[in-house]
């Protein structure tokens, strides 16, 4: 599942590069009964499956035990889930100042309290639906923090404008040719006036996002 994203265009590149390395491990490793059992029935009833502490427990303290050999230590434990907090830009950039991290994929009905409550340092949503497992999520999660890294984009100065990053959507972008189908490029982004382009995006920007987005103008104000 996680060889597709991981696997292909910018992101295996920064693979390649040395950016970011993804290590990705399978619970199921880390049970020793004959059917590998990682789930089981919730206490005092109710629908679905639980996932079970002891292998969770196992995998993480594994890792940590790895990490440690290479003297690296406090590293964020995070879990994702539906009842997280939600993914912002401004959460994946303040996630960049770690060099290590280990993401739990949630499964079935959710986790046992007991990982929430004594080994995970963070719950992460990536929005108010809900995904039948948190692989997605952590895809979500990984590529959103590791494009901010440095090296991964060719350009890093297109992270400066671009949607979320200064509370507004970004402004309309045009490329060649300058008029297609008989629709034109506004004048001013052919004027060579940058400070009166620089104007123009701004203004876009704020419209756009008080058409679009009033939310999160209120929340700006
Ligand atoms: N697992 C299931 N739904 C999820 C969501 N919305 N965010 C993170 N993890 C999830």
């Amino acid at each position: 599942m996680f060889n597709g994203p991981f696997n292909c265009g910018l992101f295996q590149k920064a693979v390649d590069k040395g950016v970011v390395k993804v290590d990705v491990r399978n619970i199921r490793d880390y049970t020793h009964d004959k059917h590998h059992t990682t789930d089981d029935a919730p206490y005092g009833g109710g629908a679905g499956m639980v996932m079970k502490p002891e292998p969770i427990f196992e995998a993480v303290e594994t890792i940590k035990a790895e990490l440690a050999q290479k003297e690296i230590t406090d590293v964020p434990v995070i879990l994702m889930t539906p009842q997280g907090q939600l993914l912002t830009q401004a959460i994946a950039q303040e996630f960049t100042q770690y060099n290590n991290m280990i993401i739990i994929c949630g499964q079935y009905e959710g986790v046992d309290e007991r990982v929430r409550e004594h080994l995970v340092t963070h719950e992460i949503s990536i929005g108010d639906y809900v995904l039948s497992g948190g692989e997605l999520a952590a895809m979500v999660v990984v590529n959103t923090i590791v494009r901010l890294l440095p090296g991964f984009l060719g350009s890093p100065e297109s992270l400066i404008s671009e949607s979320h990053t200064d509370g507004l959507l970004e402004y309309p972008q045009y490329t060649r040719p300058p008029e297609f189908r008989n629709w034109a490029v506004p004048e001013v982004l052919l004027s060579g006036n940058h400070a009166q382009i620089a104007k123009w995006r701004k203004n876009q920007s704020i419209i756009r996002t008080t058409q679009r987005r009033p939310d999160m103008i209120e929340r700006e104000s």
